[in-house]
């Protein structure tokens, strides 16, 4: 089980010590945002790179921008633990997680709610994470989309079907309440922005999340 923070719900004026607050987490879940992809605008490379480098933890890239095929390198290049691209933003995925791979990080793909998890069948040899989301892709704090949840199965029997080792997170929407059940579904990596974000211990939360995620799993 593993919980990766989304800082999208963090003070950024106190970008430091977020960090700090969820040493605890097994990565810190960085979403890019270029309001073209997605209608809202985050940050980019040098904001991310300065973040990488405050992390106690390993730190995860959400990619939610165009020409990502480009783009990825340029964050792959600063050292993160994993780059996720969206396949639906991409022409060519095949030779962007190749690049991601040979660049030393964990490449991974990205489905919005409305992408069927078939359009990853053909990319399972390439990539080491793939990311069911669960929400639309754009703002922390939405409600998790209850139809997104087949998907997880999905997403599940198709790696389990594989010869492939690939980590299954899903990310949107993610509380103490559902994340048993997105566990007993199959998913093994969780994102959680204003669960954590949004409580007054985050270290607490990180633990309560875990203890939620492993308990649905030994349904
Ligand atoms: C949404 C982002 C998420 C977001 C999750 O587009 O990709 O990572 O921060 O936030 P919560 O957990 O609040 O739904
Ligand atoms: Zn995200």
């Amino acid at each position: 089980m593993h919980i990766h923070p989304s800082l999208l719900s963090a003070d950024f004026g106190n970008i430091e010590s977020e960090l700090a607050s969820i040493a605890s987490a097994d990565a810190a879940h960085l979403d890019v945002m270029d309001n073209h992809f997605v209608p809202n605008l985050t940050f980019g490379v040098p904001v991310v790179q300065r973040m990488i480098e405050l992390s106690p933890i390993p730190t995860d890239i959400h990619l939610m921008i165009e020409n990502v095929d480009t783009e990825a390198v340029k964050y792959a290049e600063l050292g993160p633990h994993s780059v996720t691209i969206h396949i639906e933003a991409s022409k060519d995925p095949v030779s962007t997680c190749r690049k991601l791979r040979e660049m030393g990080v964990r490449s991974a793909v990205a489905i919005k709610p409305n992408t069927p998890v078939s359009s990853l069948s053909g990319l399972l040899e390439e990539i080491d994470m793939l990311l069911v989301m669960t929400v639309e892709p754009g703002f922390g704090g939405q409600k998790l989309i209850a139809q997104t949840m087949p998907k997880v199965a999905e997403a599940r029997a198709l790696i389990s079907g594989s010869k492939f080792e690939i980590a299954l997170q899903v990310d949107g929407g993610v509380t103490l309440e559902n994340i048993g059940e997105l566990a007993a579904l199959g998913a093994d990596t969780f994102v959680a922005g204003s669960s954590v974000f949004g409580s007054a211990d985050h270290a607490q939360r990180i633990l309560e999340l875990r203890k939620s995620a492993a308990s649905g799993l030994n349904q």
